[in-house]
């Protein structure tokens, strides 16, 4: 599975501008609920989701090779522009292929994380968020924006929190983070 996602990020390789678009009131997501063993359900979209395993095992090894990514942010009217690069190719593979995968969920509004007030948000207003990548040679470029005041600044509050994750780790991940 975790193949097949990283074949499927390294068949966009290259491919600059994957647009993601709408202009649209905030999206219909999931609603919370309980996983299958009654236990603590993240959304519901999750348990039903067989990449939200492959999902969590990409994320957790870019939390674990934290220290060997770097990340700027630099803000724009509308949202922001990222560049997150690792010098150990296995590294910024992962990389690229984790984003391909969050802009999926996104465009899909196949939801993951949703016990975070942000990324609840975030997810709610889906369709009003643009996403363009471009793979590096060492990682991804991402210009995110929304033409909605309020989704540019949840736009930026969650590219301030992928900082953080790289920062402080799961740590990082455990915290809730708030709606700006
Ligand atoms: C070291 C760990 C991580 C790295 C390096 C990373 C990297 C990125 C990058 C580069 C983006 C594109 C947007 C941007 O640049 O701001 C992104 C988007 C996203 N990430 Fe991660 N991430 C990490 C951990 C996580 C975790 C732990 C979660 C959730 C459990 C997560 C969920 C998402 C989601 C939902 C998006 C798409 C939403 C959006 O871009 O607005 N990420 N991540």
């Amino acid at each position: 599975m975790v193949f097949l996602a990283f074949l499927a990020s390294l068949a966009v390789t290259g491919a600059p501008g994957r647009l993601i678009a709408a202009d649209a009131p905030a999206a219909e997501v999931p609603r919370q609920g309980r996983g299958p063993g009654g236990g603590r359900g993240y959304g519901r979209g999750q348990w039903d989701d067989p990449r939200f395993i492959a999902d969590r095992e990409a994320y957790q090894f870019l939390l674990q090779h934290r220290d060997t990514i770097r990340r700027t942010v630099t803000p724009r009217p509308d949202g922001v522009e990222t560049l997150t690069e690792s010098d150990d190719p296995k590294v910024a593979g992962r990389i690229q292929e984790h984003v391909a995968s969050m802009h999926d969920r996104v465009k899909e509004g196949r939801v993951i994380h949703m016990r975070d007030p942000l990324f609840r948000e975030v997810f709610r207003h889906r369709e009003q968020i643009v996403i363009e990548i471009t793979d590096t040679e060492k990682g991804v470029r991402v210009i995110e924006t929304s033409d909605d005041p309020h989704v540019a600044k949840l736009i930026k509050a969650h590219a301030e929190v992928v900082s953080k994750f790289i920062e402080n780790g799961p740590a990082e991940v455990r915290r809730n983070h708030p709606v700006p």
